[in-house]
């Protein structure tokens, strides 16, 4: 959470860094701040609230000069406020962090007993008071900053100016993403790409333990220790268009929109069709390995935990391998059973998710292998597995995930077919099937966007509701609980997934008049036991909204609304039945007048545990 920038060159910094700031304001907006170095003199502005409230300050009360850095922040430490807001100052130094300090109590103890006093309440501003005290100390610049965050324990990615040395900035990490851009005569550093795609695709990404000095015309890399390290940059693909708005209300129904894309640049150049088999390129998995296999786990947080839930189905059914499916912050503190024969799937969109990278270090650690289902390029988690499927939905920017979601999905499924083929578990009848299957998803889904005028009158009728419960069975009930999370997070209304069969032990309860009950019911092997669940819902005022495939049918005359999604395989249904989870979860949004792409108190990446 929270995102950081730095730019040095020959521009004036502050529309260069508030540009990157309003790109990466997805991971984190409770705060935000900027700062400047200009002869001899670092200037500050900060402001609570949304980066537009900083913009405003900047309006009345403008900045000037480079190099520049700048924050937005999501609180760890400390409330919102202008205070506990970054960049955060001591003495000469003036720094912006991304991460947690978890011995900064420890540290402000003795700093404090060396004479410093703090403003905040923030763990970041301890770091530039131990730059300040080794400063003190004689250290220069670089020398005072290497010194402290060889002190701190945690994570960081951080950038820092100094007043007396106003040609320099600095930037570190630990455990926080941090990218360099490289741009002609200047460079930007940046928690993720987007905040420097509109200057640079010319990126270098930093591994933890290293630090980055900047001059305006050249730049250094080493190790904390200050051994040089030698690094190329790599060209990145995605255009600064795809992190634009595009003429949509918000970033969430741009991306909803955009699955058909999304879904095809996933496909592209892996399906084999003439053999009915895929080609996964950066899968680096040997096949031998692959067919000794003993046990899957695939591990996620959120969203994309519930991909994982949808891929055991997947898995288990074609690749005949026993797969459990974790939540990555349970699954780094059980002790799990992983050994060489254990292949972890961790699956992420922005690849920096603190307790997916824990876990995919803790199933490295006990000898197994990882592979990562992952949206951002070169992200950590990408980097440190030993194969990667790209999910290629481009720049997620809604804090709700869609895109990445239903792209996962089908990332999981080429992978099925690989692990399927491989293991020869897989017949060419399935395959065959599977793969024509895929190949007709994109249109389907462009189908499914079509319900989007039917759930907005929807909404309407049930964007009052207090609670909402979302049944499914098998690979839907995943695809129930995503669309409780997408109309919880972005509604702020309460809702529960549940599996349909489970609804008389316990939810039936719950059921009345006020109650919307949305049955995911496509025409599969339990859907007549889900149509006499959705019966029983009937049977006691619940309100039903039923999604299917292959037409109303016998339902219409059962519920309130059906809504009806293209026919598919089975494997591929949860794509389709996704798309009106999400149109329903915006629409009710919208009417409630939250703020969409920013819902409070969440961020779109969590990077810290
Ligand atoms: C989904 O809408 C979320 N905002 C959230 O659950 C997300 O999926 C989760 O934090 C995992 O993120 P990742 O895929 O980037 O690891």
């Amino acid at each position: 959470m929270c995102g950081i920038v730095g730019y040095i060159g020959p521009q004036d910094a502050t529309p260069i860094v508030l540009d990157g700031l309003r790109r990466l304001e997805y991971r984190g907006y409770d705060s935000a701040g900027i700062a400047c170095a200009r002869a001899g003199a670092i200037d500050i502005r900060r402001a609570e609230g949304k980066l537009s409230r900083l913009e405003e300050l900047l309006r009345c009360d403008p900045l000037s000069g480079a190099p520049g850095i700048g924050h937005t922040r999501w609180a760890t430490h400390g409330r919102p406020s202008e205070t506990n807001a970054h960049p955060h100052k001591a003495g000469s130094f003036v720094v912006v962090h991304n991460g947690i300090i978890e011995n900064y109590l420890e540290l402000k103890e003795r700093l404090r007993g060396q004479g410093h006093h703090f403003c905040s309440e923030t763990d970041t501003e301890i770091i530039a008071h131990l730059i300040e005290q080794h400063a003190k100390e004689g250290a220069d610049f670089e020398g005072a900053v290497r010194k402290a965050l060889g002190e701190v324990r945690g994570a960081y990615a951080v950038a820092i100016l100094c007043a007396d040395e106003p040609d320099r900035l600095i930037a570190a990490k630990q455990g926080s993403p941090l990218v360099v851009g490289q741009g002609k005569g200047e460079f930007f550093v940046a928690s993720d790409i987007p905040a420097m795609l509109s200057h640079t695709r010319e990126m270098i990404f930093l591994e933890d333990g290293e630090l980055v000095v900047f001059t305006a015309d050249a730049m250094r890399i080493t190790t904390l220790a200050g051994a040089p390290v030698a690094k190329t940059p790599k060209i990145i693909t995605w255009s600064p268009v795809m992190a634009e708005k595009g003429g949509y209300r918000h970033f969430m129904l741009k991306e909803i929109h955009e699955q058909p894309r999304a879904i095809a640049d996933t496909l592209a150049g892996r399906l084999r069709e003439e053999h009915s088999s895929v080609f996964l390129e950066e899968m680096k998995l040997d096949e031998g390995w692959l067919r000794g296999l003993e046990r899957i786990y695939i591990v996620a947080c959120g969203t994309s935990w519930h991909a994982g839930l949808v891929g055991k189905f997947l898995l288990e059914k074609h690749a005949r391998i026993p797969v459990e499916v974790d939540i990555a912050s349970e699954f780094r503190y059980r002790d799990p059973l992983v050994t060489p024969r254990t292949l972890t799937v961790v699956i992420s969109q922005s690849g920096e998710t603190a307790d997916t990278l824990a876990a995919l270090r803790e199933a490295h650690g006990k000898g197994g292998k990882v592979v990562a289902v992952c949206n951002v390029v070169e992200s950590s988690i990408a980097r440190e597995s030993d194969g990667v499927i790209y999910t290629h939905a481009g720049p997620e920017i809604g804090v709700a995930s869609t895109k990445a979601f239903t792209t996962q999905l089908v990332a999981l499924v080429l992978f099925t077919l690989h692990v399927g083929q491989v293991r020869g578990t897989l017949d060419l009848q399935t395959r065959r099937a599977l793969v024509d299957a895929l190949v007709g998803l994109p249109r389907k889904v462009e189908a499914c966007l079509e319900l989007d005028g039917a759930i907005e009158k929807l909404a309407h009728e049930l964007f009052h509701a207090r609670d909402f419960l979302y049944l499914g069975r098998g690979n839907q009930y995943p695809i129930a609980l995503e669309g409780a999370l997408k109309l919880k997070e972005i509604s702020y209304i309460h809702a529960e997934g549940y599996p349909a069969g489970e609804m008389k032990h316990g939810p039936i309860a719950l059921i009345d008049e006020d109650l919307p009950v949305v049955v995911l019911a496509p025409h599969n092997d339990t859907f007549e036991k889900v149509a006499a669940n959705l019966e029983e819902v009937q049977a006691r005022g619940g309100q039903v909204v039923a999604v299917t495939d292959r037409g109303a049918g016998e339902l219409a005359a059962k519920v309130d609304t059906v809504l009806t999604v293209p026919a598919t395989v089975d494997e591929l249904m949860p794509v389709l039945t996704s798309i009106p989870m999400q149109l329903l979860a915006y629409h009710i949004a919208v009417l409630k007048g939250t703020d969409v792409d920013q819902p409070r108190n969440l961020a779109k990446s969590v990077t810290v545990e």
